[in-house]
Formats: structure tokens, C-alpha cells, sequence
């Protein structure tokens, strides 16, 4: 059912991609004159690596993956963009997302000018398929499944992922920003062997603190990266922040540290939020926020701010009225949340 070739636009198909003299030498040269780059170092006199060869070869062997399935973006949201840009015809196609969710998606579909198709999850926040397949006609072309959600932070199961990818002839991209928070169960780079028309999206401005540095991961067959890798600005990625993510990733140990401090400071503010008569739910999560309904909404909200606390208001999505949405912060950093809750308690 799903043909890359049959729903990659034509002129994106038909395009000869930017190439760079560098691009097509292989060796070990003395002099490079070939860029018109300023000869005289200053750390970052010469252009970055366009093909990311050292940070891709890290990612895929933390991942498991093949650097060929691999994509690097100036942050996922640069792929999102690149992802309509390569298989939808502005003014024709249209793109399903599933609110609430994350705002990028409908953002990006308006921008390449295509039609947003909402399917609203379930009033508990699940994947409601039948109507998700309803949705789709000759024109669609990109499924959004973030999982963990933003921002309910709820999971999607595999098996409600492969069902879509199974009925629909376009890409359904997983975008698993926070998966590193996930408490059980596998993500979707599993699915891909059997699945050719998921893509997997990732980043390292979560669980890996490199939000700065923008780094987004794509992980797809090798047929979509190569598209991918087409219609991408030549230097997408600074030599700066390819370093910066290298260091990174070098420090597993870190890493796994402050992700587990995170879940556990999770479930900290889970407990102690619950306990408070101004909430009424704290909704269960798999990322490093949680979504959490008050009473009084408008109060709370401006008593955080009054405070210095800056949390996301979420109150007017679908299904989730009277919501906060609160990033897990510093152990400091949460006690001090929880006192200033504390004090709106006693008001
Ligand atoms: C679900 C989801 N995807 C992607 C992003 C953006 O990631 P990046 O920083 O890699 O652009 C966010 C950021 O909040 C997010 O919530």
C-alpha cells in the first residue's frame, strides 16, 4: 500500500540537491580553496560536516540504528517542516494530527500551506483509530502520533501505531520527544522493520538538556532519509552544536543519572500535587512534565506567576480545562513550586 514514490513530490523528486565541492572529494587533502571560507582559524572558519558523518554514527549506535536511517535536524521541528515540504502539494494535501497535542504540527501545515485534519483524542486521552481512519482520503499524507503526548503525556501503544501505519498508503510520524521518561515499553523504531512508512522522530532538548543546540533525530528507512537529506539546507546543523552533542552523548553516565532524577522527582510532585484540595487531577505521565487540572485555573496560574513561577497553561485545549501543564524541575526547584502552592492553599 505505501509507495515513497508515489507521494514524494514531483519537484522534489525532480531536484538536483545543492552539492558542495567537498561533497564530491573523498581523501585527505592539504589545501581546502574550494568554499571561500576565511583561511585563518578561528575555530569555526570552516563550514560544518553537511552530512553530520561522526554525530550520526554516535546516534546510531546509542539507538541501535543504521547512521543511513538516520536524519539530523536544527531541532525536530526543522524535520517536521522538511517532512511536509517532501511529500505534500501546498493547497492540495492535508495532514492528520490528534489533539490535544503539540502545536508544531498544525503550525508547520499551515506554513507549507496544507490542510490540518483534527481527530481529537478521547476524553481519556487516547487514539480513537476508527476515527483517525476515517479522516484519511486520497490527499492525506502525514499522520502526527506524539507519544509520550504533549501535553497529556500519555502513551500511545504499539499496536495502535502499526494499525494506522498498516491502513495508510501516506507517513505516520511518531514523534517521541520524550521517550527517554517513558517508565515501560518499547518505542516505534522497532515498528520500522515492518513498517516503511513510519517516521520516528526524537531530539536531544529533553532527557539529553541540549535544547540550545537544537538537535533533532529522524529515524525512517534509508529511501526517506535520502529525500530527506535532498531538500535540507546544505549546513543545517553548526559545527558547534555537532560538538556540543557529540560531548553529550559521550557522558552516558549523566545522562542516565539526571533521567532518573527527573522520574523520580516526577513522582514526587505526582504524590505531593494530588494531595492539594485546589487540584482535582494530576493525569498519569510518561514524559518530564506533568498535566494537572485545578479548580481555579485563572487563580492558581496567576499566583505562579506572582510567585516568579512560569508553567504553560493548557486550559484551553480540548479536554483539558482547568489544566497547567508543569515541567518536572530541579529538586529545588519543585519544592519551591509545591511551597508556593502551599501558601495559594491557605489564602
Ligand atoms: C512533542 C514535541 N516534539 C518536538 C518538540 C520540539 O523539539 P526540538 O527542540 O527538537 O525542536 C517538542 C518541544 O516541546 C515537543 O513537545
Amino acid at each position: 500500500m505505501f509507495n515513497l514514490d508515489s507521494i514524494v513530490r514531483k519537484n522534489i523528486k525532480d531536484l538536483k540537491p545543492y552539492s558542495s565541492a567537498r561533497d564530491e572529494y573523498s581523501g585527505e587533502a592539504q589545501v581546502w580553496i574550494d568554499a571561500n571560507e576565511n583561511p585563518f582559524d578561528t575555530g569555526v572558519n570552516r563550514y560544518p560536516d553537511p552530512h553530520q558523518y561522526d554525530l550520526k554514527k554516535m546516534v546510531g549506535s546509542i539507538k541501535g540504528v543504521s547512521p543511513s536511517c538516520l536524519f539530523i535536524g536544527n531541532g525536530s521541528d526543522e524535520i517536521i517542516d522538511l517532512l511536509f515540504r517532501m511529500v505534500c502539494q501546498p493547497g492540495t494535501s492535508n495532514a492528520i494530527v490528534l489533539p490535544p497535542t503539540y502545536g508544531m504540527y498544525a503550525v508547520a501545515a499551515q506554513i507549507n500551506d496544507v490542510e490540518v485534519r483534527k481527530v481529537f483524542l478521547t476524553s481519556s486521552f487516547e487514539v480513537d483509530v476508527s476515527a483517525v481512519l476515517r479522516a484519511i482520503d486520497a490527499n492525506t499524507r502525514l499522520i502526527f502520533i506524539c507519544s509520550p503526548n504533549n501535553p497529556t503525556g500519555t502513551l500511545v501503544q504499539s499496536s495502535t501505531i502499526e494499525q494506522i501505519a498498516t491502513s495508510f498508503g501516506g507517513i505516520v510520524v511518531v514523534d517521541e520527544a520524550y521517550a527517554d521518561f517513558v517508565q515501560q515499553g518499547g518505542g516505534a523504531v522497532e515498528l520500522l522493520a515492518r513498517n516503511p512508512n513510519i517516521y520516528v522522530l526524537q531530539t536531544l532538548s529533553k532527557a539529553w538538556g541540549l535544547a540550545g543546540a537544537r538537535i533533532g533525530i529522524g529515524v525512517a528507512s534509508p529511501e526517506i532519509q535520502r529525500y530527506m537529506a535532498k531538500i535540507k539546507a546544505p549546513y543545517n546543523i553548526s559545527s558547534l552544536n555537532q560538538q556540543v552533542a557529540i560531548n553529550s552523548l559521550e557522558d552516558m553516565e549523566g545522562f542516565k543519572m539526571k533521567v532518573e532524577l527527573i522520574m523520580e522527582e516526577r513522582e514526587r510532585l505526582q504524590k505531593a500535587l494530588s494531595s492539594f484540595s485546589c487540584v482535582v487531577t494530576v493525569y498519569p505521565s510518561d514524559a518530564n512534565f506533568l498535566l494537572v487540572k485545578f479548580k481555579k485555573v485563572e487563580e492558581v496560574f496567576l499566583h505562579l506567576k506572582q510567585n516568579g513561577i512560569v508553567a504553560r497553561d493548557r486550559s484551553g485545549e480540548k479536554w483539558c480545562d482547568g489544566c497547567v501543564r508543569i515541567t518536572v524541575g530541579t529538586p529545588d526547584e519543585n519544592t519551591y513550586l509545591l511551597e508556593v502552592l502551599n501558601m495559594y492553599k491557605k489564602l
